[in-house]
């Protein structure tokens, strides 16, 4: 599943890629992967100790992205469409986001969308304020990691990429596109059954 992302990104000119996952699947990942010359690019590897959360595991590549900016992808995140459009629009500055409309928004981030704007982003709501699920693909500058710095852990415990999203909202510096063709996570049985249905009609067609 992991090779989706990588396609995204390098189809999308992204040739440098950090990888974050934890000890327990490091050594499968670095087997699998190699350095990058089979997918015509250049890995680098970095352990996340614990599951402390997407925004911590982000924190982690703050000397990798040194001064430039970047594009997020969760490694459960498969969707049908490039990213070219999403990458090359987006101009460097502030943070954007991709939504999908969806019909269990409560398994997601949730945003509320007004206009052109998002007014803001809800965690897994009880009463989501609409079907648009925020997608595990982002695009940050790099003041997202002073925004990780000062981040306290939710109630599951974890640093929230969905309190990174918002910082970026309040200040007025979110953009956000509508993701075309299917898009899935892997967080359930039946949405990994469905990455896995997808993925292979994919690598059929
Ligand atoms: C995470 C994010 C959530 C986002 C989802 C996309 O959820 O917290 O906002 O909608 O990825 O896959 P998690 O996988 O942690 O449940």
């Amino acid at each position: 599943m992991i090779y989706y992302p990588i396609e995204k990104l390098t189809e999308a000119g992204i040739e440098e890629i950090l990888i974050v996952t934890g000890t327990e699947h490091m050594g499968d990942v670095v087997n699998l992967l190699g350095s990058g010359k089979d997918f015509g690019c250049r890995f680098t590897y970095k352990v996340q100790d614990e599951a402390g959360g997407i925004a911590q595991a982000l924190g982690l590549a703050e000397n990798f992205v040194g001064n430039d900016s970047m594009t997020v992808i969760l490694g459960d995140n498969i969707f049908e469409n490039s990213l070219e459009d999403a990458v090359q629009n987006y101009n460097d500055d502030g943070a954007q986001i991709l939504l999908k409309e969806v019909e269990d928004p409560e398994r997601f981030g949730v945003a509320e969308v007004d206009g052109d704007r998002i007014a803001s982003i809800e965690e897994k709501p009880d009463e989501p304020k609409s079907n648009y699920a925020v997608t595990g693909i982002y695009m940050f500058d790099n003041r997202v990691f002073d925004y990780i710095r000062d981040l306290e852990p939710s109630d599951r415990g974890e640093l929230e990429i969905t309190d990174v999203n918002n910082h970026y909202i309040r200040e007025g510096n979110m953009k956000y596109s509508v993701l075309e063709g299917w898009w899935t996570d892997a967080g359930t049985p039946q949405s990994y059954r469905r990455a896995n249905q997808l993925a292979y009609r994919q690598a059929e067609s």
